[in-house]
């Protein structure tokens, strides 16, 4: 089967590939120390990326999961999504005790659903991680609100990998409109994660010692303007500030709510952000090279092993969890920024960049 992509993003994934991909990373994780892994965690976001990575390495622990994912089933020449492909083979394994949900996670429904399946089985919910990347939410009158990608205040121009051709080319965007970033923060923000906790507090199933966790991204001066100081950098301030409100509520019981800043990976969501795919080759090529490189997996094992269950957490001044540490090191980011200035074609042929642009594939089903 030949992959289709279109602007980084792609159109059709290989199944088979997808199952090899999943047993390669479970038998990765069969190494893995043990550590004290939550009994029943809920993921809201689940079939792909960070969610789907959380979903492994806690399964493999022996947490029972719930996923919430939106993804599309295969039609007529379709194959539907990789993610769709990610919920069945990884049902296929765990079988029993794990339930899918394939549901708007926006969606007062999907959150009774859910609250329905804990309380028929009498069991409660000690770990909720919210890894949600969606382009768009409804809105309060039914209408889609979509979200927007740009800097503020001024135009950005960056460099643009684009996956398929394999072309370098300059692209500029206009800043957003006071009405674009409101509605990135309403879709990409804290508000449906607020909800979430919330609901399930309120219905009684969640455990006294429930951690609610969410992702964040920092990045460094290259990835500045368009992520954390454009419209979805004001959307993580939103998501971290909710967070820090549902960590206020949930102390009072024992619980706690956190923000893990966590790498640059190579998700579908990640891929769709201006400028990051060129950044993420180079910032590959130059972990690879220093020898700080983690795969996704490793760096979702570090985060519940050594930081949530585990004694080394790292927080920052805002008290989020620091994961992104080795990303971040200034020597690496001066590096980094260097070479991207001095970017051109043959960035293409680095091993770092290759391996970013094969993991793209691979997370598809192309595998090499
Ligand atoms: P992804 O695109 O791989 O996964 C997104 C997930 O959200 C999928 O499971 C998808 O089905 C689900 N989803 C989207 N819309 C939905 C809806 N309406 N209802 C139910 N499920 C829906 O994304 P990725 O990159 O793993 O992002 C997850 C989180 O991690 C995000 O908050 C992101 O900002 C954060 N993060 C990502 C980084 C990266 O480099 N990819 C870096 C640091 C943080």
């Amino acid at each position: 089967m030949e992959p289709k992509v279109r602007r980084n993003i792609f159109l059709n994934c290989n199944p088979e590939g997808l199952k090899s991909l999943m047993h390669q990373q479970l038998n990765d994780l069969k190494s893995s120390p043990r550590f004290e892994a939550p009994k029943h965690a809920l993921i809201i976001g689940g079939s792909s990326g960070y969610g789907f990575a959380s979903r492994l390495v806690l399964a493999e622990q022996g947490t029972k999961t719930v996923s919430v994912s939106f993804e599309k089933a295969p039609e007529d020449e379709k194959t539907g999504s990789a993610g769709y492909w990610n919920n069945t083979y990884f049902m296929e394994h765990f079988k029993d005790g794990h339930l899918d949900l394939n549901q708007d996670a926006f969606a007062k429904e999907t959150k009774q659903d859910v609250i329905k399946y804990y309380q028929s089985l009498g069991v409660k919910i000690d770990l909720i991680i919210y890894s949600l990347a969606s382009g768009v939410r409804p809105g309060p009158r039914g209408e889609m609100v979509r979200s927007a990608l740009k800097p503020l205040g001024k135009a950005y121009t960056g460099l643009h990998l684009d996956v398929a051709s394999k072309s370098l080319s300059e692209m500029t965007l206009e800043p957003a409109t006071d009405e674009e970033t409101k509605d990135t923060v309403y879709v990409m923000g804290g508000s449906d994660f607020y909800d979430w906790v919330m609901a399930c507090d309120e219905a009684g199933i969640l455990s006294d010692h429930v951690k609610a966790m969410t992702y964040s991204y920092v990045g460094g001066t290259f990835t500045k303007p368009i992520y954390r100081d454009g419209t979805l950098g004001k959307a993580k301030d939103d998501l971290e500030a909710y967070t820090y409100k549902l960590d206020a509520h949930l102390k009072k019981k024992g619980g706690e709510a956190m923000v893990a800043r966590l790498k640059a990976i190579v998700t579908k969501a990640s891929m769709f952000i201006p400028g990051i795919a060129a950044y993420g080759g180079i910032l590959f090529d130059e972990m690879i090279k220093r020898g700080v490189h983690e795969s996704t997996l490793q760096h979702v094992e570090r985060l519940f092993r050594d930081n949530v269950y585990g004694g080394s957490r790292v927080f920052d001044q805002e008290g989020r969890l620091c994961l992104d540490t080795l990303e971040l090191e200034p020597s690496l980011q001066e590096t980094v920024n260097t070479r991207l200035q001095k970017a051109d074609e043959s960035i293409l042929s680095l091993k770092g960049m290759k391996i970013f642009i094969d993991e793209f594939y691979e997370i598809n089903g192309f595998l090499n």
